[in-house]
C-alpha cells in the first residue's frame, strides 16, 4: 500500500513535469514577443538557463550571440536577464543613466548583510559616489609609494616564515598561497597597522565568516537560515566593533597620523553638507573594500603566477627585466620603480584579460529601454547584463584569444590611451568606456574604484616572486586548469 502510494505520488511529480515542460516549449514556439529581445530556447520553466550560464557564461554568451545576436534574454533562477554584448552594449548599459539602470537593487542583498549598512548599495547612488571619492583620495600617489616597501616586507616575511619555501626547491600549490599574500599586504597597506597585528589571530576568522556570506543562494533566498549566514551577522558585528575599537583608541591616544593608510583618510573625510564620517561607516567601508580587492587580487595574482609556471621563459624575461629596469635584483622596490616593469604590466593586462575577476556585470531595469536600430523594448521588469570580459576572449579582438601571450600588448594601445570619453559620476574624472576593448576593472559610474591599488599590488607580488622563485607546473602542461565558474558565480559577479 505504502509503495504504491509512493508510485503514484511519483508518477504524479513526473506528469506535472512533462506538463510544464511541454507548456513551456509551446509557449516560446507560439507566442513570440516582437517588441522584446529574443528569449534563449529552454526546456525548464523558472530554471531556464541557469545551468549552462554558470557552469561557462563565455561560452554561453558567445553560443547565444551567435544564434540570436548581441542581444538576447535567458531565464535565471526566475529572472528575466536581458544581455546586451559588445562597445554599445557597455555603452547602454554601464553610462545608462540613474533613473534607468540601478546595481543596489541587485547587488544590496548580498553586500549589504556583509559589509554593513550606509555605505555602498546601502546608500542612494550620490551618496555612494561621495564615498567612492574618499576612497579615490585616499590611493593618492603619495600613498601608494608609501605602500610598496611595506608590501614587500610582508611578503619576505611570509617567504621567510612559511616552511613550504624552505629549502632549494619544493612544491607549493599557488591560490592559498596567493590568497594569504594578498589578505597580508593589503592588511599592512590600506587597511593599516593595528588590523595587520591582528591578522594573525581574530581577524583572519571573521574574514572567513564574512566572506562565507556571499552565497550564490542569498540572491534568491536572503532570508533562509544558513548557519554560514548566522556566523556572517556575528562576524560583521565583531568587525565592525573591532575598526570602532581601532578608530577610537587612535582618537583617544592623540596619536597622530603616521601612515597612509584607509582607515586615517576616512577618518579626516566629511559629506558635502559638512558631516564627517561616522565610525560605522568608516568600519562598513573598510570591510567593502577589503571583500572587493581581496578576491579578485588574489586571483589575478595566482593565475599570473599558474601561467608563469607553464611558461618559464617569460618568468626569466620579468626576472631579467626587473637586473635592466632596477638595477640589482635585489635592490628594495620602488613604487616609480614597479611602474617602470613594461613587461610586468603587461603581464598583468593579459592574465586580467583572460581571467577577468568580473564576467557579469548586472543592473535593474527601471524604465522601459528602447534599444536603438530595433523594435525592442527592455521592460523594467528585467535585469541588463554586461559582459565587457567577453570582448577579451574574442579571436575578432585579440587574435588567438586562448593564449596568455603578454607580449601581445607591445601592439596595442595603452588603454588608459584608449579611454578618450570621460565623464565625472561624483567621484572625478572616469573613463566612459564606450570604445575600449578591454575593461576589466569596468567602466562609467560603477567603474572600479581600486584599480590603482590592485595593478600596484599585483605588480609587487609578481615582482618579488620573479625574484625568489623559479617556477614550473609539476604535470608540465602548458594549459593551466580551465576556470571553474560554478565555484565563483557570486564572487565574480558581485565586485
Ligand atoms: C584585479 C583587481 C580588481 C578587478 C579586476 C576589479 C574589477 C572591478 C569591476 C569590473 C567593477 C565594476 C562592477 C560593476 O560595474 O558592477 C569593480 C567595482 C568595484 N571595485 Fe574593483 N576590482 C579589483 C580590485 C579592487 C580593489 C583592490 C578594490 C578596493 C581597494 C576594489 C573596489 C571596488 C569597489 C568598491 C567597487 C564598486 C564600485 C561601484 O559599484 O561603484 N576593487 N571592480
Amino acid at each position: 500500500m505504502f509503495f504504491e502510494y509512493i508510485f503514484w505520488i511519483s508518477l504524479a511529480e513526473v506528469v506535472l513535469v512533462a506538463v510544464a515542460v511541454i507548456v513551456n516549449v509551446v509557449r516560446q514556439k507560439s507566442f513570440k514577443n516582437l517588441n522584446e529581445p529574443p528569449v534563449v530556447f529552454h526546456w525548464l520553466p523558472t530554471f531556464g538557463s541557469t545551468v549552462v550560464y554558470g557552469k561557462d557564461p563565455f561560452k554561453f554568451f558567445f553560443d547565444c550571440q551567435a544564434k540570436y545576436g548581441d542581444v538576447f534574454t535567458f531565464i535565471l533562477l526566475g529572472r528575466r536577464v536581458t544581455v546586451y554584448l559588445g562597445s554599445k552594449g557597455n555603452q547602454f548599459i554601464l553610462n545608462g543613466k540613474l533613473k534607468d539602470v540601478n546595481a543596489e537593487e541587485i547587488y544590496s542583498v548580498l553586500t549589504t548583510p556583509v559589509f554593513g549598512k550606509d555605505v555602498v548599495y546601502d546608500v542612494p547612488n550620490a551618496k555612494f559616489m561621495e564615498q567612492k571619492k574618499f576612497v579615490k583620495s585616499g590611493l593618492a600617489a603619495s600613498a601608494l609609494r608609501s605602500y610598496v616597501p611595506l608590501m614587500e616586507n610582508e611578503i619576505l616575511d611570509f617567504i621567510e616564515r612559511e616552511p613550504y619555501f624552505a629549502g632549494s626547491d619544493g612544491k607549493i600549490n599557488i591560490p592559498p598561497i596567493m590568497a594569504q599574500i594578498t589578505l597580508f599586504t593589503t592588511a599592512r597597506t590600506l587597511q593599516g597597522r593595528e588590523v595587520r597585528e591582528k591578522l594573525d589571530t581574530t581577524y583572519a576568522k571573521l574574514y572567513h565568516d564574512l566572506d562565507d556570506g556571499f552565497q550564490p543562494i542569498n540572491f534568491m533566498l536572503p532570508w533562509f537560515p544558513l548557519p554560514q549566514n548566522r556566523r556572517r551577522d556575528i562576524a560583521q558585528k565583531k568587525m565592525t566593533k573591532l575598526y570602532a575599537d581601532i578608530i577610537q583608541a587612535r582618537r583617544s591616544s592623540g596619536e597622530k597620523k603616521d601612515s597612509q593608510d584607509m582607515l586615517w583618510n576616512f577618518m579626516e573625510s566629511s559629506y558635502k553638507d559638512g558631516t564627517p564620517m561616522p565610525d560605522t561607516e568608516i568600519a562598513h567601508m573598510m570591510i567593502a573594500l577589503l571583500m572587493a580587492g581581496q578576491h579578485s587580487v588574489s586571483v589575478a595574482s595566482s593565475w599570473t603566477m599558474l601561467h608563469l609556471a607553464a611558461q618559464p621563459d617569460i618568468m626569466e624575461e620579468l626576472y631579467q627585466e626587473q637586473l635592466h629596469v632596477l638595477g640589482d635584483g635585489s635592490n628594495p622596490l620602488t613604487y616609480e620603480g614597479v611602474q617602470k616593469l613594461t613587461l610586468c604590466s603587461y603581464a598583468i593586462r593579459e592574465t586580467l584579460r583572460m581571467h577577468p575577476s568580473i564576467h557579469s556585470i548586472m543592473r535593474k531595469v527601471k524604465n522601459p529601454l528602447p534599444i536603438q536600430g530595433t523594435n525592442w523594448v527592455i521592460p523594467p521588469s528585467h535585469v541588463l547584463l554586461a559582459a565587457p570580459a567577453a570582448m577579451g576572449k574574442s579571436d575578432q579582438y585579440f587574435p588567438n584569444a586562448e593564449k596568455w601571450d603578454p607580449h601581445r600588448w607591445k601592439d596595442i594601445a595603452d588603454p588608459k590611451d584608449q579611454e578618450k570619453e570621460k565623464m565625472d559620476y561624483g567621484y572625478g574624472l572616469v573613463s566612459t568606456g564606450a570604445d575600449s576593448t578591454y575593461l576589466p576593472f569596468g567602466a562609467g559610474r560603477h567603474r572600479c574604484i581600486g584599480e590603482n591599488f590592485a595593478n600596484i599590488q599585483l605588480a609587487v607580488v609578481i615582482s618579488v616572486m620573479v625574484r625568489h622563485f623559479k617556477l614550473t607546473n609539476i604535470d608540465a602542461t602548458e594549459g593551466v586548469v580551465n576556470t571553474d565558474y560554478s565555484v565563483c558565480l557570486v564572487v565574480n559577479s558581485v565586485l
